[in-house]
């Protein structure tokens, strides 16, 4: 399993600065099981950040309504559930049932104005779509 593969999941231009995007990927687990996996993109300016788009508290969804993923300020993510938030550059709770606890970050790095995720195994078939359909 080559873990040095980079995966394209938008361009950079597709988020605006200071905004956060969802993304519904397919992950190949070690075992080769494959799995569903929602993550979170923070672009920042011309840096970005990447986490997994599961409440530390409860494992839900960030965002309650699609694609809602900061507070009404702007600068911190937030859980729609029970009102987490979360520090946009290292995804540290710093206030709600979940503070002192973190989201789980996904490696990311931008190439050619790409945002592309690295060290996980994706199934390559399936296009990253942008998670705004509705459901
Ligand atoms: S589930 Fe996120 S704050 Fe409770």
């Amino acid at each position: 399993m080559d873990s040095s593969v980079a995966y394209v999941v938008c361009s950079m231009s597709d988020i605006p600065s200071q905004k956060a995007r969802g993304f519904q990927l397919m992950r190949v687990e070690e075992d080769g099981t494959k799995r569903p996996w929602s993550i979170i993109v923070v672009r920042w300016g011309r840096q970005v950040f990447g986490y997994v788009n599961k409440c530390p508290h409860d494992g839900v969804n960030l965002d309650w309504e699609r694609n809602q993923f900061l507070d009404p300020n702007g600068i911190r993510l937030m859980c729609g559930k029970h009102g987490a938030l979360f520090e946009l550059g290292t995804g540290q709770c710093v206030d709600g049932p979940c503070k002192g606890r973190a989201l789980m970050p996904v490696a990311l790095s931008v190439l050619d104005g790409d945002i592309c995720v690295t060290g996980v195994t994706l199934v390559e078939d399936e296009e990253a779509l942008p998670d705004e359909q509705d459901a």
